[in-house]
């Protein structure tokens, strides 16, 4: 186990060369300029940050971070701070720089004939896929909280999201990428090649560490054709096995044309469609679980309609799905991934909530909701389940509401002991305690037990290679006890 010095506060000599480096639009110390950047998107955690640094170029970056390395200044790299899993908040103890990449947001080069894309680390993700698109290309990345997520933390984490099924996680898409490593030397591998076997692949160690060996400055993405249709429906089925044979007989016309494959609990939506303006069910009657189903295709003259309503003809007839509505226009469709995408803005309107963002084999899902459910129900009375997520990758989020009318700090006081429940039934099955949000602040703790031996230790040794000091996001990752000075769970 590495054991990491203590981390410092700034001096101010440090804050006034970091001033003279970034200056005034790039050094943040008023206290209620930096107090944004101290809370998470959640509002579970509430740390406090001496500083937060927002560096125009990876030269700023790599100077800045070298400075604050020298003094043994703890560093909190943070994009558009969506995390679900406190990854992106610095500590309590108010010693920790934040540093923020929302200056660097250039689209540098699209190239057309390779069909890459060169971007900076706080270009949002949204941005990324828009100009994309405006080239006559596609950014095959979408996550809920894509408007304010930015490609320097969406890779960090290997963000998943809807359209995995299809063309893997962010770490698939990334061919080339530069980041600037925890003593500030910048790490330069901006090569927008398909095949580079030249030792490790260094870049896919920072996809997915979450800022805890450095911090990605620039990446190049790989692109994939425009879709020339795209088809959608919401179908109304009976559960997560009726949503599984639909996905099978969709898997069955053509695999290759499955571009979504979502699921939502009736709980789930109930909470949508009550709680978040401008939703509405556009079916006749509510049913106890929906399948959100995007087919998408660049061939020319592909009849999508056809294909979309074979399947969804037969479902009907044979009772897979009782009810469904096709997207008759793009804003119809747009309206249908609404009702997807507010799940996690819906739960947090209905109070406390516990999240596990957890994966299973795709065919294990029915079991994990079922078990799941009557497990969290067996261990606090009336708590309300409203399990969604990308079934066709076997990622759910089992989240879980407070029940109503309890106090919200006596239900997140249970997390713990909630989530453990939830790793349970998923270790029995095969599955993994964090599908696509990753360990952050809040999971750390499960690592010695899913990850420990050599898996760990090997980890451990990666991060005290790269990062002698513990000064790239400690908390994050890491059990407590490897980092004194950062405590899994904030005052
Ligand atoms: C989503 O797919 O919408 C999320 O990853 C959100 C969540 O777990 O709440
Ligand atoms: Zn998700």
């Amino acid at each position: 186990m590495p054991a990491f010095p203590a981390l410092n506060a700034p001096s101010a000599a440090l804050l006034s060369r970091l001033a003279a480096l970034l200056g005034p639009a790039g050094l943040l110390t008023e206290r209620s300029d930096v107090e944004p950047f101290c809370t998470d998107w959640r509002a579970l955690y509430h740390g406090h940050a001496a500083a937060v640094l927002r560096p125009a170029n990876t030269a700023e970056l790599a100077e800045a971070v070298a400075l604050c390395a020298r003094e043994g200044v703890a560093m909190v790299p943070q994009g558009g701070n969506t995390s679900m899993v406190g990854g992106a908040t610095p500590d309590a103890s108010g010693r920790a720089i934040v540093i923020c990449l929302s200056r660097m947001n250039r689209v540098r080069r699209i190239d057309p004939v390779d069909q890459t894309m060169e971007v900076e680390a706080g270009v949002t993700l949204k941005a990324a896929q828009d100009a994309a698109r405006d080239a006559g290309l596609m950014l095959p990345l979408s996550i809920s909280s894509e408007g304010s997520a930015q490609i320097g933390g969406v890779l960090a984490t290997n963000a998943g999201g809807n359209n995995t099924v299809r063309y893997g996680n962010a770490r698939e898409l990334v061919l080339g990428l530069e980041a600037v490593l925890p003593d500030g030397q910048v790490f330069h591998g901006l090569r927008r090649l398909r095949k580079d076997n030249t030792g490790y692949a260094l870049r896919q160690l920072f996809v997915g560490s979450e800022g805890t060996l450095g911090i990605i400055s620039t990446a190049i993405l790989q692109l994939q054709p425009q879709p020339r249709a795209v088809e959608a429906a919401l179908c109304a089925v009976a559960d997560a096995a009726a949503a599984l044979a639909l996905f099978a007989a969709f898997r069955a016309q053509d695999p290759a044309l499955i571009q979504a494959f979502e699921y939502m609990s009736g709980a789930g939506m109930e909470l949508v469609t009550t709680l978040v303006p401008g939703a509405s069910l556009p079916l006749s009657e509510p049913a106890p679980a929906y399948v959100l189903v995007e087919l998408a295709t660049p061939r020319p003259n592909a009849d999508l309609r056809a294909a979309l309503e074979e399947v969804l003809g037969a479902a009907l007839e044979d009772g897979t799905v009782s009810d469904a509505v096709i997207a008759e226009s793009e804003g119809q469709r747009l309206a249908l991934w609404k009702l997807r995408e507010e799940h996690a803005e819906a739960q947090r309107r209905a109070g406390a909530s516990v999240k596990n963002d957890v994966s299973v084999p795709v065919s294990h899902v029915p079991e994990l909701i079922a078990r799941a459910s009557a497990a969290c129900a067996a261990l606090v009375p009336g708590i309300r389940p409203a399990p969604f997520g990308h079934i066709g990758d076997g990622n759910i989020h089992f989240n879980l509401v407070q029940p109503e009318g309890m106090d919200p700090a006596a239900f997140l006081a249970m997390d713990h002991r909630i989530m453990d429940t939830v790793a349970d039934i998923v270790r029995d099955l095969d599955g993994s305690f964090s599908a696509e949000h990753g360990v952050g602040r809040l999971k750390p703790y499960m690592m010695p037990d899913w990850r420990g031996g050599a898996e760990l230790a090997t980890m451990r040794r990666i991060k005290a290679a790269i990062d002698p000091r513990g000064v790239m996001n400690p908390g994050a990752i890491f059990p407590p006890d490897d980092l004194p000075d950062s405590p899994a769970h904030p005052s």
